[in-house]
């Protein structure tokens, strides 16, 4: 499975996201995080990681960027068996790159306004790669999730409601464990002491991506 997360809004999570479901997949299967992100926030993450843990990151991480992304994940596909694709906040030739050759697109959306206008472009890149990569499945949830009011379940209706992208209700709430995982390193499940809504969420993302079937097939 080459698992792309993308998007076109910059700070939504991807990064985040990214690193911590190839932490917590690398526990069991070989896998390769590529980061496409001129940014090289997941490239930065992995060095550190590799700092901090006594046996290394856990798995490979290579940085690529535009038509490489891919020709070469094209090359590596059979030599892992999961591969994650993080992706910068635009909507760049990397990471139409990667949707041309992508299983799965992950988008983050945080329940504001800006974002959520995003939904729409995000729906036509879709649409598009579809014409290239007509297996492409591309799924939406809320990161940064508020603890009350409203704005959850409105953006989550308007991810419902289009037309190229399906909702997974699997919220990440806005959790200071991530940030602080992140910055030793670590993926939010490793990071003492515990935040067991943050493990919990993002345990719920990742069974849901791994576990449900018509996803990994
Ligand atoms: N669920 C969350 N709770 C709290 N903070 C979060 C959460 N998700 C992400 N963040 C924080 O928000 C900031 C942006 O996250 P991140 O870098 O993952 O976004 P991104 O989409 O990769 O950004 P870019 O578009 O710049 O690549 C970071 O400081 C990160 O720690
Ligand atoms: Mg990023």
């Amino acid at each position: 499975m080459i698992i792309v997360v993308g998007g076109i809004k910059g700070g939504s999570g991807k990064t985040t996201v990214a690193t911590n479901l190839t932490v917590m997949r690398s526990l069991v299967k070989d896998v390769l995080l590529i980061d496409a992100d001129d940014q090289e926030s997941a490239s930065d993450f992995t060095i550190l990681r590799n700092e901090q843990q006594p046996t290394g990151a856990g798995y490979t991480s290579i940085r690529l960027s535009g038509a490489a992304v891919r020709t070469e994940t094209k090359r590596l596909v059979n030599k892992y068996e999961e591969i994650v694709i993080d992706t910068g906040g635009r909507d760049t030739a990397s990471q139409r790159a990667a949707l041309t050759i992508a299983s799965v697109l992950l988008v983050p959306f945080v329940p504001r306004s800006f974002d959520v206008w995003t939904l729409e472009k995000v729906s036509e890149l879709v649409g598009e790669m579809r014409t290239v990569n007509p297996k492409l499945k591309a799924y939406a949830f809320i990161n940064r999730a508020d603890p009350a009011g409203r704005d959850n379940e409105e953006a989550a209706e308007i991810i419902r409601e289009t037309a190229e992208l399906e909702f997974i209700d699997c919220p990440l709430g806005s959790r200071k464990a991530f940030s602080n995982a992140a910055a030793k390193g670590l993926g939010v499940v490793e990071h003492k002491p515990t935040d067991p809504k943050a493990v919990n969420e993002m345990n719920a993302l990742y069974q849901y991506l791994f576990s449900t079937k018509e996803i990994s097939d």
